[in-house]
């Protein structure tokens, strides 16, 4: 139970326009012990808050919220990191069933040539209750490869690689084999219910903690970009903090994640090959501590428009923006809405050969860990900027269009780049105010902001 005793607080929530008296203080609590916590703890006027305390902004884990979050009163101006039913987007199938189900509405209003545009996931079955849809798409393209992954789980647990249905037809069985250890004595079950909606008390949002299994089979990318021989995928971050109406911010920074082994599709029961997860690369032999296994996102652009030329770097980076939008869109009336929430989402993107990007997966609980000096920076800035643009401190306008490394990419439609109308590009995409990959220049932005913020204060009083 969170119950302020500052009475005096009648700022977050309020119009923006109106005058607010601000907290002395900031109770805050969180049960994550990595960069957030050091985040929180540097954080002026912030104090923490624990066991029992009341508390006025929570960075909560999911098992937390899934427990507590239903009889937990909260006042107006209380945030918590997570929406009450995140899993939505961040468990593998319900992200794939509320896609399917997004392309099929927009097939209708809008056609085929939009609904075409939600096709960035790599096609994918949920198991065991799709085993013959599978089947069948499967013996329609004979030696192809396919990824079998745990619903609910992360850091590549749980995951194989396979090409024959035998596989499968172990897992079924549930005597799945060396590979399936995890699998062993565990009967899958589907956790949907047939109204297609997904309850709550049935679906194990945590990670790691779940009594029965689902999988999905999905196609796996075969022709991955490489980077001197090896595999690699994107970790983006979008944070939400609102679904209704749509309110989304891109960050400017994050990485590309390589696999330390030379990619090939000789070995598909290597791990090291194939799963680029930080969690499984730093358990390879090859893994070197102080290099790491990861190139900040502003390389990798930088690298792309050395090879491809910038036009090609535009479309793929605007392929990814249309990622992020439609994903959120695909779950927008289903998430429930709370103006308490926000929830700061780790994308995985899988680009190939092609340059096409493909979305794996949207993780509630990104990594806040940090893996080297360079990883600890870019993520105690985007905690840093998710505190500036959660607002607690009640400073901001609303009217923000840029907060440090965040860029405002939807606000109940495309955040145009400059003044104006926003426009649409040749390809049908939108052209939206992101910069993911650019010049991160966060601090002097920071500086700008909160002075004009300040001098706007002081007018006005
Ligand atoms: N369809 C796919 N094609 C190619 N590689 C994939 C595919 N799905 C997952 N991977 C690889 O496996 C890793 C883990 O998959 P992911 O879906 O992110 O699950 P986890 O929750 O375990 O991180 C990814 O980071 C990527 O390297
Ligand atoms: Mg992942």
């Amino acid at each position: 139970m969170s119950r302020p005793k500052n009475q005096n607080y009648k700022g977050h929530g309020l119009s923006k326009g109106k005058e607010r008296e601000q907290r002395a203080s900031i109770r805050f609590k969180t049960t994550l012990m990595n960069t957030l916590m050091d985040v929180l703890r540097n954080r002026p006027g912030w104090v923490e808050v624990k066991d029992e305390g009341e508390w006025d902004f929570y960075w909560c884990d999911v098992s937390w919220l899934r427990e507590n979050f239903d009889h937990t009163y909260m006042d107006e101006h209380v945030r918590i990191s997570h929406f009450r039913n995140h899993y939505e987007l961040t468990r593998k199938n319900y992200m794939v069933k509320n896609l399917k189900r997004f392309r099929k509405q927009l097939e209708r209003e809008a056609g085929k040539l939009e609904a075409a545009k939600c096709d960035f996931f790599p096609k994918t079955f949920e198991m065991p209750c799709e085993y013959h849809l599978f089947v069948e798409e499967f013996r329609k393209n004979p030696g192809i490869t396919w990824i079998m992954k745990p619903v609910a789980r992360s850091q590549g647990k749980g995951i194989f690689l396979f090409r024959r249905l035998k596989d499968i037809m172990d897992w079924r069985k549930g005597n799945a084999g060396k590979k399936l250890t995890s699998l062993e004595a565990q009967p899958a079950r589907s956790t949907a219910n047939p109204s297609g909606s997904h309850d709550a008390r049935s679906s194990d949002d945590q990670k790691e903690d779940i009594p029965v299994e689902n999988y999905v089979a999905q196609r796996y990318i075969e022709n991955p970009y490489l980077i001197g021989g090896r595999k690699f995928d994107l970790r983006v971050y979008v944070l939400v903090m609102s679904y209704i109406p749509l309110r989304a911010w891109l960050y400017r920074d994050g990485f590309a994640r390589f696999s330390n082994t030379r990619f090939t599709l000789s070995s598909i029961d290597d791990q090291y090959v194939h799963l680029t997860n930080v969690a499984v690369q730093k358990t390879s032999p090859d893994y070197h501590p102080k290099k790491g296994c990861k190139w900040m996102l502003q390389r990798f652009r930088q690298y792309l428009a050395s090879k491809h030329g910038p036009e090609a770097v535009e479309t793929l980076f605007s392929d990814m923006d249309n990622i992020f939008i439609r994903s959120l869109q695909s779950v927008q009336k289903v998430i429930i809405s709370d103006k308490h929430c926000f929830e700061l989402y780790g994308y995985d993107i899988l680009i190939d050969q092609d340059l096409k990007p493909w979305l794996l997966e949207v993780n509630a609980s990104p990594s806040l860990t940090a893996s080297s000096q360079e990883d600890y920076e870019l993520k105690t800035c985007l905690l840093e900027d998710t505190l500036h643009v959660v607002d607690m401190e009640a400073r901001l306008t609303g009217r923000e269009k840029r907060v440090g490394g965040f860029d405002l990419m939807w606000n109940d439609g495309p955040v145009s780049r400059e003044e104006g109308p926003p426009d649409l590009s040749g390809m049908g995409n939108f052209v939206t105010n992101t910069h993911l990959g650019c010049v991160n220049d966060r601090k002097k932005q920071l500086r700008q902001l909160f002075r004009s913020l300040q001098g706007q204060k002081k007018a006005s009083s």
